[in-house]
């Protein structure tokens, strides 16, 4: 038997890298989908492909930092399947890099609607749910920058910083729920986020740029997004029984050092 069979995972930013590849994986090991993206055409592209490969598929536009979306997305998928399994709050953005005293105010206030509050808020809708059918497990995405320093990203840090802190503060909370919280952190991944980062740079010059920054990992290169989501197949296995409160380090190495 698959993994994930017949187990009901959620996933926010499913359109995304990330969380695109997160879909895949989860539902090519059984599980059954509920996808949520604020990019309504990316979303449904990604949920057309989803299906045409057979795993099965629910689906809700929604925007992580308006309360009223995110309930109906999370209470919908519920009502839909019956039940929670694993949720995979991964929706995130990466504000413009700008030394700290730059930053302009709208880029701060925007980074943690979307990066804090909206894991909040899914997390809100989610843990009663799961309490409710006695128990089940959430990841959180944070990064490397939630764990030290990101030079000129000092905003999008101290938001990786803070969906730790919510991820460890709810472990402690519902653990006696049999919710397990956990927080996988990534290295520098090959998602449109980095494509975005990188249009900043000469196209003659993005391979060597690359190259750059994978040199802080120990294995000298950045990660794939299907390396980093094996981290948070694992985080949300149920035969993981005994983790919950971490921040998994999908780095390369990095922190090592
Ligand atoms: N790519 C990296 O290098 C990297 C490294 C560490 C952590 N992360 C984290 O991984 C997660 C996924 O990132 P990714 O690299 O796949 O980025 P991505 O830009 O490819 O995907 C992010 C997805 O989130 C969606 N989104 C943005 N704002 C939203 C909102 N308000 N409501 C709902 N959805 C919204 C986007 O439409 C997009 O589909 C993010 O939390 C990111 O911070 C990425």
């Amino acid at each position: 038997m698959s993994q994930y069979q017949d187990q009901v995972v959620l996933i926010t930013g499913a359109s995304g890298g990330l969380g695109r590849e997160a879909a895949l994986q989860f539902g090519q090991n059984g599980a059954k989908l509920a996808l949520s993206d604020i990019n309504a055409d990316a979303l449904e592209a990604t949920c057309a492909e989803l299906r045409d490969a057979g795993i099965e598929v629910f689906s809700r536009v929604c925007d992580v930092t308006d309360e009223t979306q995110v309930n109906n997305f999370v209470n919908g998928a519920y009502e839909h399947y019956g039940r929670l399994d694993a949720a995979v709050n991964n929706a995130g953005i990466d504000p413009a890099h700008n030394l700290l005293a730059d930053i302009p105010l709208d880029d701060y206030n925007r980074t943690m609607d979307i990066n804090v509050k909206g894991v909040f808020l899914c997390m809100k809708a989610q843990i009663p749910l799961m309490q409710a059918q006695g128990g089940g497990a959430i990841c959180n995405i944070s990064s490397v920058a939630g764990v030290g320093a990101a030079p000129n990203m000092s905003v999008y840090a101290a938001s990786k910083h803070a969906v730790l802190g919510l991820t460890k503060s709810a472990a402690h909370e519902y653990g006696k729920c049999k919710i397990r919280v956990n927080a996988v952190c990534p290295f520098i991944t090959r998602t449109p986020m980095l494509d975005q980062s990188l249009e900043l740079v000469p196209p003659g010059q993005r391979e060597a740029m690359e190259k750059q920054l994978g040199k802080s990992a120990a294995l000298k290169r950045i990660a794939e997004p299907a390396e980093v989501v094996t981290a948070i197949l694992f985080a949300c296995d149920k035969t993981n029984s005994f983790m919950t409160g971490h921040e998994l380090m999908v780095d390369g190495g990095m922190s090592a050092l």
